[in-house]
Protein backbone atom coordinates (compact mmCIF):
# COMPACT_ATOMS: atom_id res chain seq x y z
CA UNK A 1 0.00 0.00 0.00
CA UNK A 2 1.29 3.72 -1.20
CA UNK A 3 2.22 5.46 2.11
CA UNK A 4 1.47 9.10 2.38
CA UNK A 5 4.51 11.09 3.04
CA UNK A 6 4.11 12.39 6.78
CA UNK A 7 4.29 7.92 7.77
CA UNK A 8 7.55 7.40 9.47
CA UNK A 9 10.07 4.69 7.81
CA UNK A 10 10.41 3.61 10.75
CA UNK A 11 7.14 1.54 10.98
CA UNK A 12 8.22 0.03 7.56
CA UNK A 13 11.35 -1.53 8.99
CA UNK A 14 10.93 -5.78 8.73
CA UNK A 15 12.47 -5.93 12.49
CA UNK A 16 9.91 -3.54 13.91
CA UNK A 17 6.52 -5.43 14.17
CA UNK A 18 8.95 -8.26 15.45
CA UNK A 19 10.01 -6.71 18.98
CA UNK A 20 7.52 -4.03 19.13
CA UNK A 21 5.59 -5.56 21.78
CA UNK A 22 9.09 -6.96 23.98
CA UNK A 23 9.53 -2.68 23.31
CA UNK A 24 6.18 -1.94 25.33
CA UNK A 25 7.02 -4.71 28.12
CA UNK A 26 10.30 -3.51 28.68
CA UNK A 27 9.04 0.11 28.93
CA UNK A 28 6.57 -0.69 31.37
CA UNK A 29 8.68 -3.46 33.59
CA UNK A 30 5.97 -6.25 32.08
CA UNK A 31 2.85 -4.52 33.15
CA UNK A 32 0.69 -4.39 29.56
CA UNK A 33 -2.40 -5.17 30.75
CA UNK A 34 -2.32 -2.26 33.59
CA UNK A 35 -0.78 -0.30 30.49
CA UNK A 36 -4.13 -0.90 28.59
CA UNK A 37 -6.41 -0.60 31.26
CA UNK A 38 -6.17 3.09 31.38
CA UNK A 39 -8.82 3.71 28.80
CA UNK A 40 -11.29 1.63 29.94
CA UNK A 41 -13.58 4.28 32.01
CA UNK A 42 -14.00 5.92 28.60
CA UNK A 43 -15.72 2.94 27.00
CA UNK A 44 -19.15 2.95 26.63
CA UNK A 45 -21.40 0.56 28.34
CA UNK A 46 -22.28 -2.25 25.81
CA UNK A 47 -20.51 -0.84 23.22
CA UNK A 48 -21.56 -2.95 19.37
CA UNK A 49 -19.07 -1.71 17.73
CA UNK A 50 -15.25 -0.32 18.46
CA UNK A 51 -13.17 0.44 16.16
CA UNK A 52 -8.99 0.72 17.50
CA UNK A 53 -7.00 3.03 14.43
CA UNK A 54 -3.46 3.08 14.18
CA UNK A 55 -3.51 -0.45 16.07
CA UNK A 56 -0.01 -1.64 15.75
CA UNK A 57 0.45 -5.63 16.59
CA UNK A 58 -3.50 -5.06 18.21
CA UNK A 59 -2.23 -5.09 21.89
CA UNK A 60 -5.34 -2.41 22.18
CA UNK A 61 -7.67 -3.77 20.40
CA UNK A 62 -7.05 -7.45 21.83
CA UNK A 63 -7.30 -5.80 25.22
CA UNK A 64 -10.75 -4.45 24.48
CA UNK A 65 -12.19 -7.37 22.52
CA UNK A 66 -11.39 -9.80 25.73
CA UNK A 67 -13.07 -7.15 27.89
CA UNK A 68 -16.29 -6.56 25.28
CA UNK A 69 -16.91 -9.76 23.61
CA UNK A 70 -19.81 -9.38 22.41
CA UNK A 71 -18.33 -5.93 20.67
CA UNK A 72 -17.31 -6.29 17.09
CA UNK A 73 -13.50 -4.81 16.96
CA UNK A 74 -12.71 -3.78 13.62
CA UNK A 75 -8.91 -2.62 13.67
CA UNK A 76 -6.43 -0.57 11.38
CA UNK A 77 -3.17 0.15 10.74
CA UNK A 78 -0.46 1.25 7.73
CA UNK A 79 1.72 -1.23 8.23
CA UNK A 80 1.75 -4.19 6.95
CA UNK A 81 4.14 -5.68 8.78
CA UNK A 82 2.33 -4.53 12.73
CA UNK A 83 -0.81 -5.70 11.03
CA UNK A 84 0.63 -9.47 9.87
CA UNK A 85 1.93 -9.44 13.18
CA UNK A 86 -1.61 -8.41 14.69
CA UNK A 87 -3.21 -11.30 12.96
CA UNK A 88 -1.11 -14.08 14.17
CA UNK A 89 -1.30 -12.84 17.90
CA UNK A 90 -5.56 -12.48 17.75
CA UNK A 91 -5.56 -15.92 15.68
CA UNK A 92 -3.43 -17.70 18.13
CA UNK A 93 -5.65 -16.31 21.09
CA UNK A 94 -8.78 -17.26 19.07
CA UNK A 95 -10.19 -13.81 19.27
CA UNK A 96 -12.13 -12.40 16.40
CA UNK A 97 -11.12 -9.08 15.12
CA UNK A 98 -11.53 -7.03 11.64
CA UNK A 99 -8.16 -6.20 10.77
CA UNK A 100 -7.28 -3.69 7.52
CA UNK A 101 -4.82 -2.07 6.24
CA UNK A 102 -5.47 2.12 6.82
CA UNK A 103 -4.84 5.31 6.88
CA UNK A 104 -6.18 6.43 10.20
CA UNK A 105 -6.37 10.40 8.71
CA UNK A 106 -8.80 9.08 6.03
CA UNK A 107 -10.07 5.62 6.75
CA UNK A 108 -12.81 3.54 4.59
CA UNK A 109 -15.33 3.08 7.65
CA UNK A 110 -18.75 4.33 7.28
CA UNK A 111 -19.55 7.26 9.16
CA UNK A 112 -21.93 6.84 12.82
CA UNK A 113 -20.54 3.39 12.87
CA UNK A 114 -18.35 3.23 15.88
CA UNK A 115 -19.49 3.17 19.50
CA UNK A 116 -16.05 4.16 20.47
CA UNK A 117 -12.83 4.98 18.20
CA UNK A 118 -9.67 4.26 20.32
CA UNK A 119 -6.01 5.36 19.00
CA UNK A 120 -3.54 4.26 21.56
CA UNK A 121 0.72 5.67 21.55
CA UNK A 122 0.36 6.74 17.40
CA UNK A 123 -0.72 10.05 17.34
CA UNK A 124 2.26 11.63 18.14
CA UNK A 125 3.71 10.00 15.12
CA UNK A 126 1.87 12.10 12.75
CA UNK A 127 2.12 15.83 12.16
CA UNK A 128 0.34 18.25 14.07
CA UNK A 129 -2.40 19.08 11.15
CA UNK A 130 -2.45 15.28 10.35
CA UNK A 131 -3.38 14.76 14.06
CA UNK A 132 -6.36 17.01 13.63
CA UNK A 133 -7.02 14.94 10.66
CA UNK A 134 -7.18 11.65 12.77
CA UNK A 135 -9.55 13.98 14.94
CA UNK A 136 -12.07 14.48 12.52
CA UNK A 137 -11.68 11.03 10.91
CA UNK A 138 -12.74 10.15 14.33
CA UNK A 139 -15.71 11.79 14.79
CA UNK A 140 -17.11 10.88 11.19
CA UNK A 141 -16.89 7.14 11.96
CA UNK A 142 -18.71 7.41 15.61
CA UNK A 143 -22.22 7.16 15.99
CA UNK A 144 -23.80 9.95 18.22
CA UNK A 145 -22.72 10.08 21.35
CA UNK A 146 -19.83 7.41 20.77
CA UNK A 147 -16.66 8.35 21.98
CA UNK A 148 -13.27 8.87 20.85
CA UNK A 149 -10.46 7.66 23.08
CA UNK A 150 -6.75 8.91 22.61
CA UNK A 151 -4.09 7.50 24.85
CA UNK A 152 -0.59 8.92 24.27
CA UNK A 153 2.43 10.83 25.69
CA UNK A 154 1.94 13.36 28.06
CA UNK A 155 4.59 16.35 29.75
CA UNK A 156 4.88 15.30 33.33
CA UNK A 157 5.39 18.80 35.48
CA UNK A 158 8.32 17.26 37.26
CA UNK A 159 11.39 17.16 35.70
CA UNK A 160 13.29 14.00 37.23
CA UNK A 161 10.44 12.43 36.08
CA UNK A 162 10.56 13.32 32.41
CA UNK A 163 13.85 11.78 32.20
CA UNK A 164 12.84 8.34 31.22
CA UNK A 165 10.32 10.40 28.60
CA UNK A 166 13.73 12.23 27.30
CA UNK A 167 15.09 9.19 26.40
CA UNK A 168 12.97 7.17 25.25
CA UNK A 169 12.22 10.37 22.84
CA UNK A 170 15.50 10.80 21.49
CA UNK A 171 15.93 6.96 20.94
CA UNK A 172 13.24 6.70 18.83
CA UNK A 173 10.69 9.44 18.62
CA UNK A 174 10.77 12.77 15.80
CA UNK A 175 10.36 16.44 16.06
CA UNK A 176 5.57 15.64 15.48
CA UNK A 177 5.97 14.24 18.81
CA UNK A 178 7.98 16.47 20.94
CA UNK A 179 5.50 19.01 19.27
CA UNK A 180 2.47 17.05 20.43
CA UNK A 181 3.87 17.49 24.11
CA UNK A 182 3.27 21.11 24.35
CA UNK A 183 -0.42 20.73 22.43
CA UNK A 184 -3.38 20.54 24.26
CA UNK A 185 -5.26 17.39 22.76
CA UNK A 186 -8.45 18.11 25.08
CA UNK A 187 -8.75 21.66 23.53
CA UNK A 188 -8.26 20.20 20.18
CA UNK A 189 -10.86 17.77 20.54
CA UNK A 190 -13.65 20.49 20.69
CA UNK A 191 -12.59 21.91 17.08
CA UNK A 192 -12.78 18.18 15.31
CA UNK A 193 -15.60 18.43 14.08
CA UNK A 194 -15.90 22.02 12.83
CA UNK A 195 -16.05 22.23 9.20
CA UNK A 196 -16.52 25.71 9.09
CA UNK A 197 -15.91 28.81 11.82
CA UNK A 198 -19.11 29.58 12.03
CA UNK A 199 -19.78 25.66 13.54
CA UNK A 200 -17.98 26.21 16.50
CA UNK A 201 -19.71 23.59 18.91
CA UNK A 202 -19.76 21.08 16.50
CA UNK A 203 -16.72 19.12 18.13
CA UNK A 204 -16.49 16.61 20.65
CA UNK A 205 -17.93 17.60 23.78
CA UNK A 206 -17.51 16.70 27.64
CA UNK A 207 -14.04 16.09 26.97
CA UNK A 208 -11.57 14.84 30.00
CA UNK A 209 -8.44 13.95 30.31
CA UNK A 210 -6.88 11.48 32.87
CA UNK A 211 -3.14 11.19 33.37
CA UNK A 212 -1.24 8.02 34.37
CA UNK A 213 2.48 6.69 34.95
CA UNK A 214 2.98 10.17 37.52
CA UNK A 215 1.96 12.56 34.28
CA UNK A 216 4.54 10.24 31.31
CA UNK A 217 0.58 9.78 29.36
CA UNK A 218 -2.99 10.59 29.14
CA UNK A 219 -6.02 9.41 28.05
CA UNK A 220 -7.92 12.18 26.47
CA UNK A 221 -11.43 11.67 25.35
CA UNK A 222 -14.66 13.48 24.21
CA UNK A 223 -18.05 12.58 23.00
CA UNK A 224 -19.43 13.24 19.78
C1 LIG B 1 3.91 3.30 18.30
S1 LIG B 1 2.85 2.30 17.33
C2 LIG B 1 1.43 2.12 18.41
C3 LIG B 1 0.69 0.85 18.15
C4 LIG B 1 -0.49 0.55 19.06
N1 LIG B 1 -1.59 1.45 18.86
C5 LIG B 1 -0.13 0.46 20.51
O1 LIG B 1 -0.79 1.09 21.35
O2 LIG B 1 0.80 -0.29 20.85
C6 LIG B 1 2.28 3.44 16.15
C7 LIG B 1 1.49 2.78 15.04
O3 LIG B 1 0.84 3.80 14.30
C8 LIG B 1 0.80 3.41 12.95
N2 LIG B 1 0.54 4.60 12.15
C9 LIG B 1 1.30 5.72 12.06
N3 LIG B 1 0.74 6.60 11.22
C10 LIG B 1 -0.42 6.03 10.80
C11 LIG B 1 -1.47 6.44 9.93
N4 LIG B 1 -1.45 7.61 9.33
N5 LIG B 1 -2.50 5.60 9.74
C12 LIG B 1 -2.54 4.39 10.33
N6 LIG B 1 -1.59 3.94 11.15
C13 LIG B 1 -0.55 4.76 11.39
C14 LIG B 1 2.15 2.77 12.72
O4 LIG B 1 2.15 1.94 11.58
C15 LIG B 1 2.32 2.00 14.03
O5 LIG B 1 1.85 0.70 13.92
Amino acid sequence: MKKPKHYRKLFDRWWLPKIYDLWVWIAVLGKTDNLRKNILEFVPQNPAILIDLATGTAENALYIKKRFPQAQVLASDLSEGMITVAKKKAAKQKINIEFSLQDATHTSYESHLADAVTISFALHDLPGPKRKEVMKEAYRILKPNGVFIIYDYHLPKNWLVRIPLIIQFLLVENIDAWRMLKENLKEQLKEAGFTQPQRRGAGFTQTKQTTHYRGLAQVVAGIK
